[in-house]
């Protein structure tokens, strides 16, 4: 699908198609205020673009749930959740935000199914519900079962859903159209609307816009090993830097515990949860003796952490497919579950683990290592969904600028998030920032007789002088390139697959679940002298703008540098160790100095902005 009304001026582009835009798309036309302006005739014009067919989107690739305290199976609190989600994160999340993800999770989730959600249900027609790492009953008790899910595909069932109500709503879609900048008024006080490339043409359009939100998802193409799809490349955060914004916590990178060997795809913790337990090279389930209570479901940073110290401690396993390769996996062994409710409740799991692996759960152990999963941090939101900036002591908030899901921060996940709570955010915090969206836009609607087409000029001479700026670059990309598919530079000019592949090993060694000054150190130091100057080096290796991939492939990656530069200067100013970040040269948590987001600009400045703590005052964290 192509937009068909890209000379006008929209009243909101969204930018990105998973969870967290779709919601946003939805939360905005389902408002009361845009239900007026419809009586009036007037029709709000918004426009969602995707660099994927939004089916592709990676909320599609969601396993074990969502959280919501609904007690369908035991009894439930939401203030059990919203402590949960503060200590999980390790006393790094914003109180006021993980109040409102804990409170109205309930209602988000049963919206949800309202929509058309297939949850699996309990046998008396309520939506099962599973346990997850970190969720407990009683303000850290007993683990309660709180993941709603559907199978193992959740993210399958809510993305496919969001996207059959957008279809309905008449949303406009322009799907595999490739976003390359975020523009700014000149003085960089409000949101003027974006430069995109049409894959399909190759041609580069100015979509001008008095309101952007993004919603571009994760980067965990900033490392080698990632359950992340290719797509994930940061976009959105590298956008948000190259227009002059911050990035808060972004040095927080959840790796998730239980990445398939060899290929780092989830498999999800609804395996620990339905009973599969994690084992080391003499046979032992050594979680018992680093979380006692909560073993194989303590919260994804210890376990992740824990398999870590196993394979440092020479009791790691080697993958079955390289048997001389490295020891650096431990076994996730499912074979005590009940074949009959593995196949009913797991069967993305267990495909993958045939498919990949050539293994069969019910009898095989499986080699698993951490795998990065998650950036708790990005783009710096208010609960209501607004990007701001901070000058060391206040918000300001850009006008018309919007983020939601894993590319903002509202906050809510601080320092580790809790499985579940990431499909919450999205969809929950997508819909608020749908519906803020919706309250500017029915004041002054684009199509109106009211409009005010002065400041529309100065949005739109802004978006014209940087689509212009893109096609010269978009020209001279090409223009490296030779009709006959060789280079002009010369033997040994590096494509964008492989410098992605040498950034992503690079930051793999320097920041995978621990770090210290030194790794941070190299990577920077290779990052400056060896694969920034690649990756100005890059060309396309085919004339031709359409289908080009390489081309956006050279942009990703571009964004990826920035996106590491910023994640690498954000660790290094960060001297405790906290949640996903292990610092072994800072091994404690440092409340006096560090209970504070980091804010982090392209220039690799780094400053720090107060916690807020409204109810839960900062406890140490005992699994
Ligand atoms: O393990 C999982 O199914 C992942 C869930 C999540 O990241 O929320």
């Amino acid at each position: 699908m192509s937009p068909k009304r890209l000379e006008d001026m929209y009243d909101a582009v969204i930018v990105g198609a998973g969870a967290a835009g779709l919601s946003a798309a939805l939360g905005l036309l389902r408002s009361p205020e845009v239900a007026e302006l419809r009586e009036q005739g007037l029709d709000p014009k918004i426009l969602v673009v995707s660099k994927l067919q939004p089916l592709r989107s990676h909320t599609g690739s969601a396993e074990g749930g969502i959280a919501a305290s609904l007690g369908n199976i035991e009894s439930d609190d939401w203030h059990w959740h919203y402590y949960d989600t503060i200590k999980g994160g390790d006393w790094l999340v914003d109180q006021d935000a993980a109040k409102l993800l804990a409170e109205y999770a309930p209602e988000t989730v049963i919206n949800l199914e309202r929509q058309g959600v297939a949850f699996s249900r309990t046998e008396d027609g309520h939506i099962a519900q599973r346990r997850f790492g970190g969720h407990t009953r009683d303000f850290g008790g007993e683990p309660v079962k709180r993941a709603a899910y559907a199978a193992d595909r959740i993210g399958h069932q809510i993305l496919h859903t969001l996207w059959q109500q957008c279809v309905a709503q008449g949303v406009e879609f322009a799907e595999e159209w490739y976003v390359t900048d975020l523009v700014l008024t000149e003085d960089g006080s409000q949101a003027a609307g974006i430069v995109a490339m049409d894959t399909h043409t190759g041609k580069i359009h100015a979509i001008h816009a008095r309101n952007v939100l993004i919603a571009t998802g994760g980067a965990g193409r900033l490392f080698h090993t990632t359950s992340n799809s290719w797509d994930l490349t940061g976009d959105g955060m590298a956008l948000a830097l190259a227009s002059g914004l911050q990035l808060e916590d972004i040095e927080f990178v959840q790796f998730h515990p239980t990445g398939l060997a060899h290929t780092g795809i989830l498999l999800s913790e609804a395996a620990r949860a339905e009973g599969g337990i994690l084992r080391n090279a003499e046979g032992e389930a050594f979680m018992e003796r680093y979380a006692p209570e909560h073993k194989d479901l303590a919260a994804r940073d210890v376990v992740s952490r824990s398999i870590m110290a196993e394979i440092d401690a020479g009791r790691g396993v080697a993958d079955p497919k390289d048997p001389n390769g490295p020891k650096d996996c431990v076994w996730l062994d499912m074979t005590g579950i009940d074949p009959k409710r593995m196949a009913q409740a797991l069967p993305q799991v267990v495909e993958t683990i045939e498919q990949y692996a050539n293994l069969d759960p019910a009898k095989d152990l499986i080699p698993i290592k951490p795998t990065a999963h998650y950036t708790m941090g990005g783009l710096p939101i208010t609960t209501d969904g607004e990007v701001y900036r901070w000058d060391g002591t206040r918000r300001t908030v850009v006008d018309g600028l919007f983020a939601a899901g894993e590319c903002s921060c509202v906050s809510v996940h601080g320092a580790n998030r809790l499985g579940g709570n990431s499909l919450l955010d999205a969809c929950l915090f997508g819909t608020r920032s749908g519906r803020t969206l919706a309250a500017r836009i029915v004041e002054n609607p684009a199509g109106s007789p009211m409009a005010d087409d002065a400041s529309d000029e100065l949005l739109t001479a802004a978006v014209d002088q940087a689509a212009d700026m893109r096609n010269q670059e978009l020209d001279k990309l090409l223009q490296g390139s030779t009709a006959a598919g060789q280079s002009d530079h010369g033997e040994g000019d590096e494509n964008a697959y492989a410098l992605m592949a040498r950034l992503g090993s690079i930051m793999e060694r320097a920041l995978a679940v621990r770090c210290s000054a030194d790794t941070i150190g190299n990577a920077l130091e290779q990052l400056n002298t060896s694969i920034r100057p690649a990756a100005e080096a890059l060309h396309a290796h085919d004339k031709t703008a359409a289908f080009n991939q390489e081309v956006t492939a050279i942009w990703e990656v571009r964004h990826l540098i920035e996106l590491a530069e910023a994640v690498l200067q954000a660790s290094d100013a960060r001297h405790e160790s906290r949640g996903s970040m292990r610092r072994l040269d800072f091994p404690e948590r440092d409340d006096e100095h560090f209970l504070a987001h980091s804010m982090v600009s392209a220039d690799g400045t780094v400053t720090f902005k107060p916690v807020i703590i409204t109810d839960y005052p900062p406890k140490k964290r005992e699994y």
